[in-house]
């Protein structure tokens, strides 16, 4: 478990899928920048909840952010190991209704901290579609700098995607 000022980073529970399909699965704005979608109903959202609780418990480096003001689960996020010594920010989210609070910045600041402190990283990357402000300002407001920009090997939506890369260096 992690904590910030505002909040929670903690393994998943199926319990959570109320929380996650309301604030996060359910919000086609969320994912208008991810190559994941949204979740068509409540039914598909819980378990795609139970399905991100089975991997917590096998990747103790992804997370759900709980609010602590509201104990609401508010979105997902998480490091991994590309290889060694490098890691990379993954899927991060914040729903819509907790956005622009500072909460991604935490979040972000919290997951550099357990890569560079507990697991020995070296560089920590990040990446995301050209188009994302937000996402490229969370990058550049923690610290991280441009570094490349690349086509992705998925599509959204039928179009081809740019990602640009951000980097962290220790
Ligand atoms: C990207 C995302 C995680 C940012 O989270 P957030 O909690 O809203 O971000 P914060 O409030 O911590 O803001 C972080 C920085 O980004 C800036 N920012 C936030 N939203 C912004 C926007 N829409 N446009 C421009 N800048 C924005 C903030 O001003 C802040 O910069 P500063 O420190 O220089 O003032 C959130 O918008 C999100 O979940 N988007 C949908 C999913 C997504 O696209 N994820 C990224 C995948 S790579």
């Amino acid at each position: 478990m992690l904590e910030t000022k505002d909040l929670i980073l903690r393994q998943g529970t199926a319990n959570d899928g109320h929380d996650l399909y309301r604030n996060l699965w359910s919000r086609a704005e969320v994912f208008r920048y991810m190559f994941n979608k949204p979740s068509p109903n409540e039914a598909a959202g819980l378990s795609r909840t139970a399905a991100y609780a089975e991997m917590h418990k096998e990747v103790s480096t992804e997370f759900f952010v709980c609010e602590k003001a509201s104990n609401q689960v508010i979105g997902i996020a998480g490091i991994k190991e590309l290889n060694p010594g490098h890691w990379t920010i993954t899927d991060i989210a914040i729903g819509p209704d907790f956005q622009g609070k500072g909460f991604g910045k935490q979040v972000v600041k919290v997951l550099t901290a357990l890569a560079f402190d507990s697991h020995g990283a070296t560089t920590i990357a990040y990446d995301c579609f050209r188009q994302n402000t937000a996402s490229k300002q969370l990058a550049l407001s923690c610290g991280f700098i441009y570094s490349h920009s690349e086509p992705a090997e998925l599509q959204k939506n039928g179009e081809n995607v740019t990602l640009d890369y951000y980097i962290r260096n220790k």
